[in-house]
């Protein structure tokens, strides 16, 4: 009923504007009230699009502007170049990530997805609303470097950005709130929850983890569950995993935002949903495979006096046990999510 009801809107708003939005691609979000839309077994979110009351219009609109490259300086760069899509919104290409120029940032681009649960944004949590978080990006030198209110006089000239916000927020003023909005409406739907895993847990037919999958799992319970939590796979706390420290970047982590020196080098606990696809990993991407990750968990901790407690002296694993614990991690891949029209950009 929903869904025919907005095709019809599609179609008699395209009548009346020439329309640039494809009726065919036009996503169709499940539910415009967020608590219908939680996935089975999962905590209540933190966001729950409150004042910014989810609709497909504005989502449409925040998937326009996450795509669109007139947000930098020199418009070569949008949000989806550094954050792509088949990859679980994560980088492929780069340990550290390219903005205007070329300048070279000095961390890893996170995945993005299931960001309603996040209760802090970035590797040191320093951004602590989702509808903030894009003026970050935007405004850093080294990433998008444009003023907002120069980005906002180019969309201001354009038709097709006229009709679409429009069509979400009733009139085409558009300002820094409403682009705000919408975007955290893209990033906010940006949900990942069909993985092997998931279909498994579901109890799904035809589904079973392998006897290496299954004990995997269990080591998992036992070794990396009190930080990757399920079922989002982080229990959003900062915490110092052991890595050392590389002396030209001195990246203090979530110290920088707090000042204390109890925080130095503590960063915000990735989820591990995706993880197969988020090459390379850690903050500072330093390492390219997860057999190396795993070695780190194994051999490689370092303790700089921050170090969580429940890895002091490193986590044990046999040989079998690395291989039986990356087979697991292989599981928690969303090819659903990463093949999914709706997020791709539509251009
Ligand atoms: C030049 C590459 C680049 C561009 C362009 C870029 N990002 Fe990012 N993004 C990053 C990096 C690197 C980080 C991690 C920064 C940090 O922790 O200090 C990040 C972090 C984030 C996070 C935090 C995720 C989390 O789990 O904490 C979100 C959300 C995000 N970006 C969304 C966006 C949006 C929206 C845009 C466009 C307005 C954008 N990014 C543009 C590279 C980029
Ligand atoms: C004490 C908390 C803690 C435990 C226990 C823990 N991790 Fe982590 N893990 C972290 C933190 C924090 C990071 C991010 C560190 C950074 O980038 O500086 C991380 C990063 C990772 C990454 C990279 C993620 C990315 O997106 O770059 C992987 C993979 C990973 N952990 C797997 C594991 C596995 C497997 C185990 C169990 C063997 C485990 N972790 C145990 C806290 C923990």
């Amino acid at each position: 009923m929903r869904l025919l009801f907005y095709s019809i809107v599609v179609v008699i708003c395209c009548q009346f504007i020439s329309c640039s939005v494809d009726p065919k691609i036009k996503p169709i979000l499940p539910s415009n009230d967020i608590r219908e839309i939680i996935p089975e077994g999962w905590p209540q979110p933190v966001y729950t699009f409150q004042d910014n009351q989810l609709s497909q219009d504005k989502f449409i609109l925040g998937r326009e502007l996450f795509y669109e490259e007139m947000f930098s300086k020199d418009n070569s760069i949008s949000c989806g170049s550094c954050h792509q899509g088949f990859v679980a919104f994560a980088n492929a290409e780069h340990r550290f990530s390219h903005g205007v120029d070329g300048s070279l940032g000095k961390r890893n681009a996170p995945a993005l997805f299931n960001m309603n649960w996040n209760t802090s944004f970035m590797w040191d949590g320093g951004i602590l609303h989702i509808e903030n978080q894009p003026l970050g990006p935007i405004a850093n030198p080294i990433e998008m470097h444009e003023d907002i209110n120069n980005a906002i006089t180019k969309l201001q000239a354009s038709n097709k950005y006229k009709q679409l916000f429009t069509l979400a927020f009733g009139d085409d003023l558009i300002n820094t709130q409403r682009i705000l909005k919408a975007i955290a409406q893209f990033q906010g739907m940006l949900y990942s929850y069909n993985s092997k895993y998931d279909q498994y847990k579901r109890g799904e037919q035809d589904v079973s983890f392998s006897s290496q999958e299954q004990n995997g799992y269990l080591l998992f319970q036992q070794k990396c569950n009190s930080c990757h939590r399920e079922p989002l796979f982080t229990n959003f706390e900062f915490k110092n995993n052991g890595l050392s420290i590389d002396p030209t970047i001195q990246d203090s982590g979530r110290a920088h935002i707090t000042g204390d020196p109890l925080d130095k080098y503590k960063f915000k606990t990735p989820s591990l949903r995706n993880i197969a696809l988020t090459t390379p990993y850690m903050h500072d991407g330093r390492f390219s495979n997860l057999d190396q990750v795993i070695e780190h968990y194994a051999s490689g901790i370092v303790d700089n006096g921050t170090l969580d407690p429940n890895l002091s002296g490193g986590i044990s694993l046999s040989a079998q046990d690395k291989a039986d614990l990356k087979a697991f991690l292989l599981t928690l891949t969303d090819y659903t999510f990463i093949n999914d029209d709706r997020f791709k950009d539509p251009n």
